[in-house]
């Protein structure tokens, strides 16, 4: 009997189709990296516990590390990279990171980024939003640098961006 060690893999990233053949076991984190070349996504713990590589796959945020890439045959991921529109303006949670200087060395940033842009998305835009729910979006996702208080911020400016936006 043979295993199929590949597969051929078709995903649409960041809106546009891509085609990978990848290793059975290679990791969707590795895929993104490595086999697309989106480095956007980072990879810390790799054992799905720091956020770092959060991406989202059809809409919803998912920790890459965790995933297989052939388990998104078939399916949307976006990115950080995808994040902003097609002209380069930036997605408001990018904009709010910015204004609220809610980064540091930004390793952890792209997986902040995503998580948050998919939890405002999600929402109802015109809810005011609690303490208690930005630390439910942040929760998850470990920075070693900020100390999370502009972080909170920034979740705040763009929820009240995105408010203001509809
Ligand atoms: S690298 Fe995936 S959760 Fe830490
Ligand atoms: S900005 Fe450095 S780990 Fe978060």
């Amino acid at each position: 009997m043979t295993v199929d060690t590949e597969r051929t893999i078709t995903v649409t990233v960041n809106g546009v189709p891509r085609e990978a053949t990848v290793p059975v076991r290679r990791l969707l984190s590795d895929a993104l990296r490595h086999d697309l070349g989106l480095t956007g996504t980072h990879v810390g713990c790799e054992h799905g516990v720091c956020g770092a590589c959060t991406v989202l796959v059809d809409g919803d945020p998912v920790r890459s590390c965790l995933m297989l890439a052939v388990q998104v045959d078939g399916h949307a991921v976006t990115t950080v990279e995808g994040l902003a529109a097609p002209d380069g303006t930036l997605h408001p949670v990018q904009e709010a990171f910015r204004e609220c200087h809610a980064l540091q060395c930004g390793f952890c940033t792209p997986g902040f980024l995503t998580t948050i842009a998919a939890e405002l998305e999600k929402r109802d835009r015109s809810a005011g939003l609690t303490e208690e729910e930005v630390d439910e979006i942040v929760g998850g996702n470990l920075c070693r640098c900020t100390g999370y208080a502009n972080i909170k911020k920034a979740v705040h400016h763009a929820a009240a961006a995105m408010k203001d936006a509809q």
